[in-house]
């Protein structure tokens, strides 16, 4: 089986990327490899690009999908986090373009079967990596009310996270909860008719976010990886971030913001005395969001926010 996922803004992922013949690019969030074949296109016939994603179904996908570019590409299971790993495997240090397109994948949430979906009933697992060990059925019937609590409020900004959490330990203390159904069930008992009507969303929306971006540590491993990006870049060698949560993007426009900045010295000292020079130039001075027309056809990208840079 094979699945597309329809990219987010590709014209301008692979316009700030600035893919061209013969260059050196690394998908790091390969997903349904959409992305991965506007760039091959771009980079061919001489370039290489280097396709990671931590789900095996997306390497398995994007063996069949960019089989015409074969010759062309590496892949790499894993998290992004280990770039250094699979560069050096390669005999580089270095590249011309990175593309991180954060969070879920379309297959995760229609067909992968691990609970990613309020929709369906699958067992709550959300693991993008199935190698690593806590499912999000662990966390719901382990952790304590407290930290169930933080998840919700700080990761998916519930504002019932409190009784939402509440509602979890007492349903558990007689009952497993192993499927998204079941939890999608208490969710939406908790939160007022009113409330949820007010919302727009599906009452478990928020829920379903925070607890996969507590899974899969994605926060942590996105502020690691951006602390080290401009390490993996070429001089004039760009990343361009998407992402879909408003702490993703907080997170990605400190760190380009740090390294367009490089003087970390406080405002009222007279002279630098850190001596750190600027690293990038930014490409991106505002987010830059999808247009009404790609909305339009690709609903899924209208929370998009693009930020982008270039390795001085
Ligand atoms: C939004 S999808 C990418 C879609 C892709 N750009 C396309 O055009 O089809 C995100 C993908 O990134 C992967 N992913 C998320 N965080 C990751 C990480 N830290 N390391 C490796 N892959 C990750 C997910 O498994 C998912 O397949």
């Amino acid at each position: 089986m094979t699945y597309q996922h329809l990219p987010a803004m590709p014209n301008e992922v692979v316009n700030f990327l600035n893919c061209q013949p013969g260059r050196i690019l690394v998908d790091c969030t390969l997903g349904g490899s959409g992305h991965a074949r506007a760039i091959c296109k771009k980079i061919s016939p001489d370039g290489l690009l280097i396709g990671i994603d931590q789900d095996r179904d997306a390497i398995t996908n994007a063996k069949r999908v960019l089989q015409p570019f074969a010759s062309h590409i590496r892949l790499f299971h894993g998290n992004f986090i280990r770039l250094p790993e699979f560069l050096a495997e390669l005999n580089l240090t270095a590249v011309d373009g990175i593309l991180l397109d954060l969070g879920v994948s379309q297959h995760h949430l229609e067909k992968s079967g691990r609970g990613f979906s309020f929709q369906k009933d699958e067992p709550l697992d959300m693991r993008m990596n199935m190698q690593t060990s806590e499912t999000a059925a662990h966390y719901v019937n382990q952790l304590a009310e407290s930290e169930l609590h933080k998840i919700f409020k700080e990761y998916g900004e519930e504002r019932w996270a409190k009784k939402i959490a509440r509602e979890i330990i007492r349903i558990r203390k007689n009952e497993k909860i192993e499927t998204s159904k079941q939890l999608a069930r208490i969710v939406s008992s908790v939160i007022p008719n009113r409330a949820a009507r007010e919302q727009k969303i599906h009452p478990a929306t928020r829920v379903f976010m925070a607890l996969r971006i507590a899974v899969n540590r994605e926060l942590e491993v996105l502020d690691r990886f951006m602390g080290q990006i401009t390490d993996f870049l070429n001089p004039g060698g760009r990343v361009c971030v998407l992402a879909f949560h408003s702490l993703e993007d907080r997170i990605v426009k400190r760190h380009l913001k740090a390294l367009e900045k490089g003087c970390t010295c406080p405002p009222a000292l007279p002279a630098c005395g850190c001596g750190k020079k600027p690293v990038v130039r930014l490409l991106t001075r505002r987010v830059v969001r999808p247009r009404k027309a790609e909305i339009a056809v690709n609903p899924m990208a209208r929370s998009t926010r693009l930020r982008a840079a270039e390795k001085i």
